[in-house]
C-alpha cells in the first residue's frame, strides 16, 4: 500500500491566537485534502486554543499540532505544558525533536524519548524530528547521528503504535534564513537510511512509517523532494506562515509524490 503524502509547516515563536485563527480558516477555504494526504499546522501553544475552537470537534481534516510537550503528568515543572492539557484541547500531533529544540533548548535523545512515549501513550500522533548539524556533517557522522537520534528516540515504541508516528529529516544546516538547501541528493540516501533503520526496528510496520523532509522548501524545490523514493512529505517553515505560500508548497509536493507514486506503480 502507498505511503501517505504527509505536509505542514512550524509556525515557531510567530502569531498571536487572532493570527493562527484566521489563517486556519483561511487555510480551511483554500486547500483540497485528497483520501491519500495528510495535512497539519504546529501553531505557537498560546494560539492553540482559538485555532481549536475555530476548527471545532474531531475528526479534524487538518491536523492541529503543538511544538513541543513534557513528558510527565503533572507536576512541579513550571513553564511547561503536559499531554493531558494539549488532549483538552483537541490537539491531534504533537512535534517532538524540532532542530531548534535540540539545539537551542538542549533537548537530549533520552528526554526526547520520554516525550515520544508519552505523546503516544496519550494517544495522540507525533512527528519525530532528527537531524545532523554541519559540524557532524563535517565530521562524516551524518549517518551514526541519525540513527542515534531514531533508535533512542523511539526506543520502546509499541509496534501497534507506530501507525501514529512520522518522522521529520531535517538537516540543521538547511533550516532557515542563514541555512544552506540541502539537494535532493543529500535527502534520499539519508532517508533511505531512515527507512531501514525503521524496519530493522518494526519490520513492515516500520518500512510503513512516513518520512518527511525539512530544511528551506518553497514551491520551486518541493516536487523534487516528494518525487523522491523514500521521501513521503513535507516539514516547512517559512513558505507555510502565510496561507499562499503553504497551499502552493503543498500542492508542488502533492504532484511530486503523485509523480513518485505513478513511477513506483
Ligand atoms: P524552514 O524551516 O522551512 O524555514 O527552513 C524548517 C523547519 O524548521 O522545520
Amino acid at each position: 500500500m502507498a505511503r501517505p503524502y504527509v505536509f505542514g509547516s512550524n509556525f515557531k515563536m510567530n502569531q498571536t491566537p487572532a493570527e493562527s485563527a484566521a489563517f486556519y480558516r483561511q487555510l480551511a477555504a483554500s486547500i483540497e485534502i485528497p483520501d491519500d494526504a495528510r495535512v497539519f499546522i504546529f501553531p505557537p501553544f498560546t494560539s492553540l486554543a482559538a485555532v481549536a475552537e475555530a476548527i471545532g470537534e474531531g475528526p479534524h481534516a487538518i491536523w492541529l499540532g503543538a511544538q513541543n510537550a513534557f513528558w510527565a503528568a503533572e507536576g512541579a515543572y513550571t513553564g511547561e505544558i503536559s499531554l493531558r492539557m494539549l488532549t483538552a484541547l483537541g490537539v491531534d500531533l504533537v512535534l517532538v525533536g524540532h532542530a531548534e529544540r535540540r539545539h537551542t533548548f538542549h533537548e537530549a535523545d533520552v528526554e526526547l524519548n520520554r516525550k515520544v512515549r508519552a505523546v503516544l501513550g496519550a494517544g495522540l500522533r507525533t512527528l519525530f524530528g532528527v537531524g545532523e548539524t554541519a559540524e557532524e556533517r563535517g565530521y562524516g557522522v551524518s549517518a551514526e547521528t541519525v540513527l542515534r537520534q531514531l533508535k533512542i528516540g523511539l526506543y520502546g515504541v509499541d509496534p501497534e503504535q507506530l501507525d501514529r508516528v512520522n518522522i521529520a529529516y531535517e538537516p540543521v544546516w538547511s533550516i532557515g534564513a542563514g541555512g544552506t538547501p540541502a539537494t535532493p541528493d543529500d535527502v534520499e540516501p539519508m532517508a533511505a537510511l531512515i527507512r531501514d533503520a525503521l524496519g530493522d526496528l518494526f519490520g513492515d510496520a516500520g518500512r510503513q512509517v512516513p518520512i518527511l523532509y525539512g530544511g528551506s522548501v518553497d514551491p520551486s524545490n518541493a516536487a523534487t523532494f516528494t518525487a523522491l523514493p523514500n521521501v513521503d512529505g513535507l516539514l516547512v517553515g517559512r513558505s507555510g506562515w502565510t496561507v499562499e505560500g503553504f497551499v502552493a508548497t503543498y500542492q508542488a509536493g502533492l504532484a511530486g509524490h503523485r509523480q513518485a507514486n505513478v513511477l513506483v506503480g
